[in-house]
This record gives C-alpha cells, sequence and structure tokens, in this order.
C-alpha cells in the first residue's frame, strides 16, 4: 500500500506544467503524474486521473494556462490568441459536467483573458498566479470549513461519509474529511465509515487510504449497510461533499448520496453537506437543472479488469444524484454553516 500524508498538495503548479497525483492508481500506487499540455488536462479530468470537484476546479484553471503557453508559442497577433484562448477555455470546461468548480475556475481563468490589458506574455503570466492563487485559497477554505463544520461533530462520534470528499478531492485537507479532521485533533475519539462508493469505489480506495493513513479510525462499509448500521445507533451524523448546489440547498453529489440522506433522515441521523461557495450555482433555482454525468458501462460490469455479470446486460451508469434540501441539516461552507431555508442562507452566504 502507497504512502499519502494529508499535507502533500494533491494538485500543484510547477513552473510550466501541472503536477497531479494519479488517482486511478490508489491505493496500491501512490504517483504523480505532470501534465504538460491542454489536451493532457482535459484527458486527465475527464479519466478521472484527478477527481473530485475543488480539485478538478484547479485542475481547469491550469489547463487553460497550459494552452495559453501552447498558442503563445505560436506567434500569433494579441487579438488570435485571445479568441483561440477563449476557445479552449471553452473545450476545458466541458471536460466534466456536473461539478461546477470546474467552469467556475475555467471562468475565472475567462474573465482574466477577457480583461488583461498586458501583452501576451503578460496574459500568460497573469493566468499562471491565478492558478496558483485558487491552489492556496482551495487550502485555506478547507481549513475553514474544516472549524466550522467541527463545532457540530458531537463528542466521541462517529461520522459516515461517502465517496472522497477529502484531501484528494481537493487540493489538500479536504471538505467532508476537512470537517473529520478538524473534529479529529480536538476529539481522537471520533472514528468514520467509509462507504465503498460503486461503482468507482473513491470511499474505498481513496477515503480509506487517506484516513488510515492519518491515523482517524476508519471502517469500510458497502453501500447498502448505511441504514444497518443507522438503525442499530452506530451513526451520529453524516458528512459527505458536494458537486454542484443549486439556489434553494439541492446538492449533487456522487451516486448513492441520496440514498444515505434518505436513510439518515428516517434515523433521525443529521445530514451535512460539506462545500466551499464555488460549488454552490446561484444560476440554477433547484437540482432538476443539474446536468448529470452518464459515465461508462465497465465501471459498473468490471472490478478490477474482470467482468463481475452476465455479458451484454443493460448497464445505466449516472455518476452523480441529486440530495433534495429538505433532507439536509447544514451546508458546512468557508462563510459558515448554512441552514435552511437555504434560498435565503445561501443568499445572504454570497454577500458576507
Ligand atoms: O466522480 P468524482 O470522484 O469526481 O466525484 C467526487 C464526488 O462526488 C465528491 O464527493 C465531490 O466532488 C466533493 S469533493 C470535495
Amino acid at each position: 500500500m502507497a504512502e499519502f500524508h494529508s499535507k502533500i498538495k494533491t494538485i500543484e503548479w510547477v513552473d510550466n506544467y501541472s503536477k497531479m497525483v494519479d488517482q486511478t492508481v490508489l491505493p496500491y500506487e501512490f504517483k504523480y503524474v505532470n501534465i504538460t499540455s491542454g489536451q493532457g488536462m482535459f484527458d486527465a479530468i475527464k479519466t478521472m486521473i484527478v477527481r473530485g470537484a475543488p480539485a478538478i476546479g484547479v485542475a481547469g484553471a491550469h489547463g487553460v494556462v497550459l494552452y495559453a503557453q501552447e498558442l503563445a508559442a505560436q506567434s500569433l497577433s494579441r487579438e488570435d490568441f485571445v479568441r483561440n484562448l477563449l476557445v479552449k477555455a471553452d473545450y476545458m470546461a466541458s471536460s466534466r459536467p456536473t461539478a461546477v468548480n470546474l467552469m467556475w475556475a475555467v471562468a475565472k481563468q475567462k474573465d482574466i483573458i477577457k480583461n488583461s490589458t498586458s501583452d501576451i506574455e503578460g496574459i500568460v503570466d497573469e493566468l499562471k498566479q491565478n492558478a496558483i492563487k485558487l491552489e492556496n485559497e482551495d487550502i485555506e477554505i478547507n481549513k475553514k470549513i474544516g472549524d466550522f463544520g467541527a463545532e457540530v461533530v458531537p463528542n466521541g462520534a462517529t461520522i459516515l461519509t461517502h465517496c472522497n470528499a477529502g484531501a484528494l478531492a481537493t487540493v489538500g485537507y479536504g471538505t467532508a474529511l476537512g470537517v473529520v479532521r478538524s473534529a479529529f485533533a480536538n476529539d481522537p475519539t471520533i472514528q468514520v465509515f467509509a462507504d465503498e462508493t460503486r461503482p468507482r469505489q473513491q470511499g474505498a480506495r481513496i477515503t480509506t487510504f487517506e484516513l488510515t493513513m492519518d491515523g482517524i479510525p476508519t471502517t469500510l462499509i458497502t453501500d447498502g449497510m448505511c441504514s444497518y448500521f443507522m438503525k442499530k445507533g452506530m451513526i451520529d451524523m453524516v458528512v459527505v461533499g458536494a458537486d454542484r448546489i443549486a439556489a434553494n440547498g439541492d446538492a449533487a453529489n456522487k451516486i448513492g448520496t441520496y440514498t444515505v440522506a434518505i436513510a439518515a433522515k428516517y434515523h433521525n441521523v443529521p445530514f451535512y453537506i460539506a462545500a466551499p461557495l464555488s460549488t454552490i450555482d446561484t444560476s440554477i433555482k433547484t437540482g432538476d437543472e443539474i446536468v448529470i454525468e452518464e459515465r461508462s458501462r465497465e465501471e459498473v460490469t468490471h472490478i478490477n479488469g474482470k467482468t463481475i455479470c452476465a455479458e451484454g446486460v443493460n448497464i445505466i451508469n449516472p455518476g452523480f444524484d441529486v440530495t433534495p434540501h429538505e433532507l439536509i441539516a447544514g451546508i458546512i461552507t468557508e462563510k459558515g454553516i448554512l441552514r435552511p431555508d437555504y434560498n435565503k442562507s445561501i443568499a445572504e452566504a454570497f454577500k458576507k
């Protein structure tokens, strides 16, 4: 099993390329890959070498810098450089459809491309500086989320989480697992139950990996087990991340999250979302407007390269589901914990 420290950066801009942890080989191998081209970054996001909403936001920002470097080497006029780069930025934003952090970060880069008064070299530099700023801010934001969230973790709590909203889904520290880390720092008697998270098993492969490396007691369960343990009174709260949150608080996260939220409501277990404000898409009123990524049939038909079902069976593989806001006890952000009525508390948070 590979070695990991939560203090490492999952993704980082180095000189003129992007360095990231290759999440497709975890937990067997812990290795970095260098992404040196715009197309390379598009592919890294699409194939989930980098994954998790905040991490792919930063990856998208890096991807725009990579395209900017490539275009800057082509002796284009400034006007053609800007026009082509805006097209490439839109392409980068289309690499995955659900996590709004990707579109958010690319939009920040597009603002620079459109509004800069610098020459081509200056624009490339501004894009690079902005990408590094987004990286650093992500860690600071996660620490704030962690500290706010820790306030609602009961002493000695068992916290259930789904998928991976940890250091490896962000630049570092994590959102849902940031809450766990901050709570654990105050109270080493807390523990985590991690859902396996089929089909790609981010809970098993990534969450258990990073939590055990940090010495946080973690129990892996399969997705269907959560209500069993809630009924037994063994789960005190649920904290998960999000890929996109609508203005009314409906929250898209990894497929299976909705089931956990329903089970939590039934058993009176508080269900929290932990996410930065960059995950909130106030341009959409409800979760019905969130585009849900459809992923490949192989993710369902195969485990570790081996088929687990009858050949030719029908497969549907939505990557995310939307938890309705009524099931969410609070949305833990860097501005504090937002409570229902989310239309109001979300709008207020953006004014702070
Ligand atoms: O498909 P993935 O692995 O990118 O999905 C990740 C999730 O659903 C996470 O829970 C979400 O992005 C929040 S990460 C802080």
